[in-house]
Protein backbone atom coordinates (compact mmCIF):
# COMPACT_ATOMS: atom_id res chain seq x y z
CA UNK A 1 0.00 0.00 0.00
CA UNK A 2 2.23 2.84 -1.35
CA UNK A 3 0.00 5.60 0.81
CA UNK A 4 2.08 4.28 4.10
CA UNK A 5 5.13 6.04 2.77
CA UNK A 6 3.46 9.54 3.34
CA UNK A 7 2.99 8.41 7.03
CA UNK A 8 6.18 7.11 7.43
CA UNK A 9 7.63 10.62 6.61
CA UNK A 10 5.82 12.05 9.28
CA UNK A 11 7.72 9.79 12.23
CA UNK A 12 9.50 11.90 14.57
CA UNK A 13 11.36 11.27 17.44
CA UNK A 14 9.81 12.56 20.62
CA UNK A 15 11.66 9.52 23.14
CA UNK A 16 11.74 12.21 26.23
CA UNK A 17 7.93 10.68 27.07
CA UNK A 18 8.31 7.37 26.88
CA UNK A 19 8.24 6.42 30.36
CA UNK A 20 5.16 8.37 30.46
CA UNK A 21 3.53 5.79 27.39
CA UNK A 22 3.52 2.98 30.43
CA UNK A 23 2.13 2.75 33.66
CA UNK A 24 5.35 3.40 35.65
CA UNK A 25 5.27 7.13 35.34
CA UNK A 26 1.93 7.07 37.32
CA UNK A 27 3.25 5.78 40.45
CA UNK A 28 4.99 8.97 41.63
CA UNK A 29 1.41 10.25 41.71
CA UNK A 30 -1.52 10.52 43.99
CA UNK A 31 -4.93 8.52 43.04
CA UNK A 32 -3.43 8.11 39.44
CA UNK A 33 -1.69 5.25 41.42
CA UNK A 34 -4.92 3.60 43.03
CA UNK A 35 -4.96 0.68 40.26
CA UNK A 36 -2.16 -1.08 38.78
CA UNK A 37 -2.96 -1.56 35.08
CA UNK A 38 0.09 -2.80 33.11
CA UNK A 39 -1.81 -1.41 30.15
CA UNK A 40 -2.08 2.68 30.98
CA UNK A 41 -0.33 5.31 30.27
CA UNK A 42 0.50 8.29 32.43
CA UNK A 43 0.15 11.77 33.63
CA UNK A 44 2.54 13.47 32.19
CA UNK A 45 1.71 12.18 28.55
CA UNK A 46 -2.24 13.55 28.94
CA UNK A 47 -0.78 16.84 30.65
CA UNK A 48 2.09 17.39 27.86
CA UNK A 49 -0.72 16.60 24.70
CA UNK A 50 -3.24 19.09 26.78
CA UNK A 51 -1.06 21.47 26.72
CA UNK A 52 0.11 21.17 22.84
CA UNK A 53 -3.41 21.36 21.88
CA UNK A 54 -3.72 24.70 23.78
CA UNK A 55 -6.97 22.92 25.75
CA UNK A 56 -8.37 25.07 28.74
CA UNK A 57 -12.17 23.84 28.79
CA UNK A 58 -14.19 21.95 27.07
CA UNK A 59 -15.00 18.61 26.63
CA UNK A 60 -11.96 15.64 26.37
CA UNK A 61 -13.14 12.20 25.58
CA UNK A 62 -11.38 8.63 26.15
CA UNK A 63 -12.80 5.65 24.23
CA UNK A 64 -10.74 3.31 25.29
CA UNK A 65 -10.38 5.14 29.12
CA UNK A 66 -9.01 2.08 30.95
CA UNK A 67 -7.79 2.70 34.24
CA UNK A 68 -9.00 6.53 34.32
CA UNK A 69 -5.66 8.59 33.32
CA UNK A 70 -6.86 10.66 30.97
CA UNK A 71 -10.54 11.64 32.99
CA UNK A 72 -8.14 12.73 35.75
CA UNK A 73 -5.77 14.58 34.36
CA UNK A 74 -8.52 16.43 32.78
CA UNK A 75 -10.17 16.84 36.44
CA UNK A 76 -6.41 18.12 37.45
CA UNK A 77 -6.45 20.99 35.46
CA UNK A 78 -10.31 21.37 35.50
CA UNK A 79 -11.41 20.33 32.33
CA UNK A 80 -14.59 17.89 31.96
CA UNK A 81 -14.13 14.60 30.61
CA UNK A 82 -16.13 11.04 29.49
CA UNK A 83 -14.03 7.95 28.89
CA UNK A 84 -15.49 4.48 27.58
CA UNK A 85 -14.21 0.71 28.51
CA UNK A 86 -15.67 -2.71 28.27
CA UNK A 87 -13.45 -3.85 31.07
CA UNK A 88 -15.87 -3.32 34.82
CA UNK A 89 -13.37 -2.83 36.77
CA UNK A 90 -11.30 -0.42 34.60
CA UNK A 91 -14.63 2.04 34.66
CA UNK A 92 -15.14 1.33 38.64
CA UNK A 93 -11.28 2.33 39.10
CA UNK A 94 -11.76 5.47 36.71
CA UNK A 95 -15.08 6.73 38.69
CA UNK A 96 -13.59 5.86 42.06
CA UNK A 97 -10.32 8.29 40.68
CA UNK A 98 -12.51 11.35 39.51
CA UNK A 99 -15.25 10.95 42.12
CA UNK A 100 -15.41 14.26 45.17
CA UNK A 101 -15.98 13.12 48.32
CA UNK A 102 -16.50 14.50 51.75
CA UNK A 103 -12.98 12.65 53.89
CA UNK A 104 -15.57 12.37 57.25
CA UNK A 105 -18.27 11.23 55.85
CA UNK A 106 -16.02 8.33 54.01
CA UNK A 107 -14.23 7.72 57.24
CA UNK A 108 -17.62 7.16 58.88
CA UNK A 109 -19.23 4.59 56.09
CA UNK A 110 -16.43 2.61 56.07
CA UNK A 111 -16.30 2.52 60.51
CA UNK A 112 -19.98 1.32 60.12
CA UNK A 113 -19.42 -1.39 57.37
CA UNK A 114 -16.46 -2.45 59.43
CA UNK A 115 -18.13 -2.57 62.73
CA UNK A 116 -21.02 -4.96 61.23
CA UNK A 117 -20.82 -9.02 61.64
CA UNK A 118 -19.30 -10.60 58.58
CA UNK A 119 -22.50 -13.02 57.79
CA UNK A 120 -22.96 -15.33 54.89
CA UNK A 121 -24.14 -12.85 52.55
CA UNK A 122 -25.01 -15.81 49.94
CA UNK A 123 -22.66 -15.19 47.00
CA UNK A 124 -21.77 -18.46 45.58
CA UNK A 125 -18.01 -18.75 44.77
CA UNK A 126 -17.44 -19.50 40.79
CA UNK A 127 -14.78 -21.76 40.08
CA UNK A 128 -12.14 -18.86 39.65
CA UNK A 129 -13.26 -17.41 43.38
CA UNK A 130 -12.52 -21.44 44.88
CA UNK A 131 -9.24 -20.98 43.53
CA UNK A 132 -8.08 -17.50 44.53
CA UNK A 133 -9.80 -17.66 47.65
CA UNK A 134 -9.42 -19.39 50.93
CA UNK A 135 -12.96 -19.78 52.27
CA UNK A 136 -12.32 -17.72 55.03
CA UNK A 137 -11.19 -14.67 53.02
CA UNK A 138 -13.97 -15.22 50.50
CA UNK A 139 -16.68 -14.89 53.31
CA UNK A 140 -15.53 -11.21 54.21
CA UNK A 141 -14.99 -10.64 51.14
CA UNK A 142 -18.44 -11.81 49.34
CA UNK A 143 -20.36 -9.81 53.06
CA UNK A 144 -18.07 -6.84 52.06
CA UNK A 145 -19.32 -7.22 48.31
CA UNK A 146 -22.36 -7.15 49.17
CA UNK A 147 -22.28 -4.32 51.52
CA UNK A 148 -20.97 -1.69 49.06
CA UNK A 149 -23.91 -2.59 46.38
CA UNK A 150 -26.48 -1.27 48.91
CA UNK A 151 -24.14 2.70 49.28
CA UNK A 152 -25.11 4.96 46.67
CA UNK A 153 -23.19 5.29 43.23
CA UNK A 154 -21.28 8.30 44.15
CA UNK A 155 -19.80 6.54 47.36
CA UNK A 156 -19.49 2.78 45.72
CA UNK A 157 -16.58 3.13 43.27
CA UNK A 158 -14.15 3.91 46.08
CA UNK A 159 -15.19 1.23 48.65
CA UNK A 160 -15.15 -1.28 45.70
CA UNK A 161 -12.17 -0.17 44.36
CA UNK A 162 -10.37 -0.43 48.00
CA UNK A 163 -12.11 -3.46 48.77
CA UNK A 164 -10.20 -4.76 45.26
CA UNK A 165 -7.07 -3.87 46.45
CA UNK A 166 -7.92 -5.93 49.00
CA UNK A 167 -8.91 -9.20 47.35
CA UNK A 168 -5.94 -8.77 45.22
CA UNK A 169 -3.51 -9.22 48.56
CA UNK A 170 -5.61 -11.32 49.82
CA UNK A 171 -5.92 -13.61 47.06
CA UNK A 172 -3.36 -16.44 45.80
CA UNK A 173 -3.30 -15.55 41.94
CA UNK A 174 -0.48 -13.92 40.05
CA UNK A 175 0.01 -12.98 37.25
CA UNK A 176 3.03 -14.70 34.81
CA UNK A 177 2.85 -12.54 31.83
CA UNK A 178 -0.38 -12.72 30.67
CA UNK A 179 -1.21 -15.78 32.61
CA UNK A 180 -2.91 -15.87 36.08
CA UNK A 181 -1.37 -18.65 38.44
CA UNK A 182 -2.43 -19.61 42.00
CA UNK A 183 -0.40 -20.43 44.55
CA UNK A 184 -1.43 -21.72 48.20
CA UNK A 185 -4.67 -20.03 48.97
CA UNK A 186 -4.24 -17.63 51.94
CA UNK A 187 -5.98 -17.38 55.24
CA UNK A 188 -5.79 -13.79 54.84
CA UNK A 189 -8.09 -10.68 56.59
CA UNK A 190 -9.69 -8.80 54.22
CA UNK A 191 -11.42 -6.93 57.22
CA UNK A 192 -7.89 -5.81 58.15
CA UNK A 193 -6.74 -5.32 54.09
CA UNK A 194 -9.99 -3.71 53.32
CA UNK A 195 -9.11 -0.82 56.46
CA UNK A 196 -5.84 -0.75 55.10
CA UNK A 197 -6.41 0.22 51.74
CA UNK A 198 -9.05 2.74 52.11
CA UNK A 199 -6.89 4.44 54.68
CA UNK A 200 -3.75 4.82 51.77
CA UNK A 201 -6.51 6.23 49.11
CA UNK A 202 -8.10 8.76 51.62
CA UNK A 203 -4.92 9.36 52.37
CA UNK A 204 -4.22 10.30 48.91
CA UNK A 205 -6.98 11.77 48.05
CA UNK A 206 -6.48 14.82 50.44
CA UNK A 207 -3.08 15.13 48.95
CA UNK A 208 -4.80 15.21 45.40
CA UNK A 209 -7.49 17.08 45.98
CA UNK A 210 -5.23 20.24 46.49
CA UNK A 211 -3.89 20.40 43.36
CA UNK A 212 -7.08 19.44 41.51
CA UNK A 213 -9.42 21.72 39.66
CA UNK A 214 -12.29 19.72 39.58
CA UNK A 215 -14.55 19.61 37.00
CA UNK A 216 -17.06 16.86 35.36
CA UNK A 217 -15.70 13.74 34.79
CA UNK A 218 -17.18 9.99 34.18
CA UNK A 219 -16.49 6.99 32.76
CA UNK A 220 -19.14 4.62 31.16
CA UNK A 221 -19.21 1.03 31.02
CA UNK A 222 -19.77 0.61 27.29
CA UNK A 223 -17.46 0.16 23.94
CA UNK A 224 -15.73 2.86 21.81
CA UNK A 225 -17.29 1.02 18.38
CA UNK A 226 -20.86 2.84 19.36
CA UNK A 227 -20.69 5.72 22.08
CA UNK A 228 -23.70 7.26 23.45
CA UNK A 229 -23.04 11.01 22.15
CA UNK A 230 -24.44 13.77 20.26
CA UNK A 231 -22.37 13.98 17.06
CA UNK A 232 -19.54 17.05 16.77
CA UNK A 233 -20.10 17.11 20.85
CA UNK A 234 -15.85 16.54 21.71
CA UNK A 235 -13.46 19.17 21.32
CA UNK A 236 -10.46 16.73 21.98
CA UNK A 237 -9.67 12.93 22.41
CA UNK A 238 -6.81 11.48 24.16
CA UNK A 239 -6.77 7.65 23.95
CA UNK A 240 -5.03 4.42 23.52
CA UNK A 241 -7.04 1.20 22.30
CA UNK A 242 -5.60 -2.33 23.21
CA UNK A 243 -2.60 -3.26 21.21
CA UNK A 244 -2.27 -5.17 18.20
CA UNK A 245 -1.38 -8.26 19.82
CA UNK A 246 -2.75 -7.59 23.37
CA UNK A 247 -5.75 -9.95 23.48
CA UNK A 248 -4.82 -10.73 26.94
CA UNK A 249 -5.91 -7.70 29.45
CA UNK A 250 -9.54 -9.79 29.64
CA UNK A 251 -8.59 -12.29 31.50
CA UNK A 252 -5.42 -10.66 33.09
CA UNK A 253 -7.69 -8.77 35.52
CA UNK A 254 -9.78 -11.70 36.62
CA UNK A 255 -9.54 -10.79 40.51
CA UNK A 256 -10.30 -7.31 40.02
CA UNK A 257 -13.30 -7.81 37.62
CA UNK A 258 -14.63 -10.38 39.71
CA UNK A 259 -14.80 -7.69 42.85
CA UNK A 260 -16.01 -5.19 39.77
CA UNK A 261 -19.17 -7.92 40.21
CA UNK A 262 -20.03 -7.16 36.15
CA UNK A 263 -19.56 -9.23 33.30
CA UNK A 264 -16.88 -7.89 30.52
CA UNK A 265 -18.98 -6.02 27.85
CA UNK A 266 -18.94 -7.25 24.44
CA UNK A 267 -15.02 -7.44 23.52
CA UNK A 268 -13.35 -5.59 21.08
CA UNK A 269 -12.33 -8.01 19.05
CA UNK A 270 -15.74 -9.46 19.13
CA UNK A 271 -17.22 -7.81 15.61
CA UNK A 272 -17.72 -7.27 12.11
CA UNK A 273 -15.21 -9.44 9.84
CA UNK A 274 -13.15 -6.59 7.87
CA UNK A 275 -14.27 -5.07 5.07
CA UNK A 276 -12.60 -3.98 1.39
CA UNK A 277 -11.17 -0.60 2.86
CA UNK A 278 -8.57 -2.98 4.40
CA UNK A 279 -7.49 -4.95 1.05
CA UNK A 280 -3.81 -4.75 0.73
CA UNK A 281 -2.80 -3.37 4.20
CA UNK A 282 0.91 -5.35 4.94
CA UNK A 283 -0.17 -6.90 7.92
CA UNK A 284 -0.36 -10.88 8.61
CA UNK A 285 -3.99 -11.78 7.87
CA UNK A 286 -4.53 -12.53 11.60
CA UNK A 287 -4.09 -8.67 12.27
CA UNK A 288 -6.72 -7.65 9.81
CA UNK A 289 -9.88 -7.76 12.23
CA UNK A 290 -8.06 -5.86 15.15
CA UNK A 291 -7.67 -2.73 12.06
CA UNK A 292 -11.29 -3.27 10.73
CA UNK A 293 -12.28 -2.55 14.43
CA UNK A 294 -9.68 0.18 14.83
CA UNK A 295 -11.57 1.76 11.48
CA UNK A 296 -14.59 1.54 13.18
CA UNK A 297 -13.64 3.12 16.46
CA UNK A 298 -12.13 5.84 14.41
CA UNK A 299 -15.34 6.67 12.42
CA UNK A 300 -17.62 6.88 15.57
CA UNK A 301 -14.70 9.14 17.39
CA UNK A 302 -14.74 10.95 14.19
CA UNK A 303 -18.51 11.53 14.13
CA UNK A 304 -18.48 12.76 17.83
CA UNK A 305 -15.45 15.30 17.55
CA UNK A 306 -16.35 18.69 16.44
CA UNK A 307 -15.03 20.60 13.74
CA UNK A 308 -11.50 21.54 14.39
CA UNK A 309 -11.28 19.04 17.38
CA UNK A 310 -7.46 17.17 18.26
CA UNK A 311 -6.90 14.02 18.68
CA UNK A 312 -3.80 12.06 20.36
CA UNK A 313 -3.62 8.61 19.65
CA UNK A 314 -0.94 5.87 21.33
CA UNK A 315 -0.32 2.89 19.24
CA UNK A 316 2.34 0.45 20.05
CA UNK A 317 3.42 -1.66 16.92
CA UNK A 318 3.20 -5.22 17.17
CA UNK A 319 5.26 -8.62 16.14
CA UNK A 320 2.86 -10.92 14.68
CA UNK A 321 3.82 -14.18 12.52
CA UNK A 322 7.21 -13.08 12.43
CA UNK A 323 6.39 -9.35 11.00
CA UNK A 324 6.51 -6.22 12.60
CA UNK A 325 3.40 -4.58 12.33
CA UNK A 326 3.02 -0.60 12.09
CA UNK A 327 0.54 -0.04 13.99
CA UNK A 328 1.21 3.56 14.40
CA UNK A 329 1.40 4.44 10.60
CA UNK A 330 -1.43 2.23 9.64
CA UNK A 331 -3.79 3.97 12.30
CA UNK A 332 -2.73 7.41 10.69
CA UNK A 333 -3.93 5.60 7.21
CA UNK A 334 -7.03 5.05 8.61
CA UNK A 335 -7.75 7.98 10.60
CA UNK A 336 -7.53 9.81 7.36
CA UNK A 337 -10.15 7.18 5.60
CA UNK A 338 -12.38 8.02 8.87
CA UNK A 339 -11.97 11.82 7.66
CA UNK A 340 -9.40 12.96 9.68
CA UNK A 341 -6.20 14.31 8.56
CA UNK A 342 -3.31 13.27 10.42
CA UNK A 343 -0.36 15.82 11.55
CA UNK A 344 2.27 13.55 13.20
CA UNK A 345 3.35 11.00 14.30
CA UNK A 346 5.42 10.88 17.14
CA UNK A 347 7.53 7.59 18.68
CA UNK A 348 7.74 7.89 22.34
CA UNK A 349 9.40 4.30 22.89
CA UNK A 350 11.27 1.84 20.37
CA UNK A 351 12.30 -1.54 21.39
CA UNK A 352 13.51 -5.17 19.73
CA UNK A 353 11.11 -7.69 18.51
CA UNK A 354 12.88 -11.28 19.78
CA UNK A 355 11.99 -14.55 18.45
CA UNK A 356 13.23 -16.58 21.28
CA UNK A 357 14.69 -14.52 24.00
CA UNK A 358 17.60 -13.28 22.22
CA UNK A 359 17.23 -12.96 18.36
CA UNK A 360 16.07 -9.41 16.99
CA UNK A 361 13.69 -9.08 14.46
CA UNK A 362 13.41 -5.39 13.99
CA UNK A 363 12.23 -2.57 16.07
CA UNK A 364 8.80 -2.26 17.46
CA UNK A 365 7.93 1.42 18.35
CA UNK A 366 5.16 2.96 20.62
CA UNK A 367 3.92 6.17 18.97
CA UNK A 368 1.37 9.14 19.44
CA UNK A 369 -0.10 9.59 16.37
CA UNK A 370 -1.69 13.24 16.45
CA UNK A 371 -4.76 13.69 14.30
CA UNK A 372 -7.13 16.42 13.75
CA UNK A 373 -10.98 16.72 12.04
CA UNK A 374 -10.63 19.83 9.78
C1 LIG B 1 -4.35 0.42 26.41
S1 LIG B 1 -5.70 0.28 27.48
C2 LIG B 1 -6.05 1.95 27.90
C3 LIG B 1 -5.35 2.37 29.16
C4 LIG B 1 -5.62 3.80 29.59
N1 LIG B 1 -5.04 4.77 28.68
C5 LIG B 1 -5.09 4.04 31.00
O1 LIG B 1 -4.29 4.94 31.20
O2 LIG B 1 -5.46 3.27 31.89
C6 LIG B 1 -6.99 -0.11 26.36
C7 LIG B 1 -8.32 -0.27 27.02
O3 LIG B 1 -9.29 -0.47 26.01
C8 LIG B 1 -10.33 -1.25 26.58
N2 LIG B 1 -11.16 -1.72 25.47
C9 LIG B 1 -10.97 -2.77 24.63
N3 LIG B 1 -11.95 -2.82 23.72
C10 LIG B 1 -12.76 -1.76 23.97
C11 LIG B 1 -13.93 -1.25 23.34
N4 LIG B 1 -14.47 -1.83 22.27
N5 LIG B 1 -14.48 -0.14 23.85
C12 LIG B 1 -13.96 0.49 24.92
N6 LIG B 1 -12.86 0.03 25.56
C13 LIG B 1 -12.27 -1.06 25.08
C14 LIG B 1 -9.60 -2.30 27.39
O4 LIG B 1 -10.43 -2.85 28.37
C15 LIG B 1 -8.46 -1.45 27.98
O5 LIG B 1 -8.82 -0.96 29.24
Amino acid sequence: MEDLERFRGMIKERIGLGVHATYQGNIPYHVYNWFYYKEAFSRNLVLEVIKDFGLEKGIVLDPFCGSGTTLLACKELGISSIGFDIQPSAVNASNAKVLDYDVPEVRKILKDILSKDVKDAGISENSFAKKAFSEYSWRQLSFYMAEIDMLPSNLSPFFRLALTRAAIRASSCFRDGAVIKFGKRKQANVKRLFRMEAGRMLKGYRIFGKISKGGYCKAFFGSSLRMPLKSGTIDAVITSPPYVNQDDYLTAYAVENLMAGKNIAKDFMESKAYGPELKGLPVPEACLKYFSLILESLREIFRVCRRGAKVAIVMGNGHVEKRVVESDVIAALLAEKAGFSARGIYVLNRRFALVGRTRKAGVLRESLVLLEKG
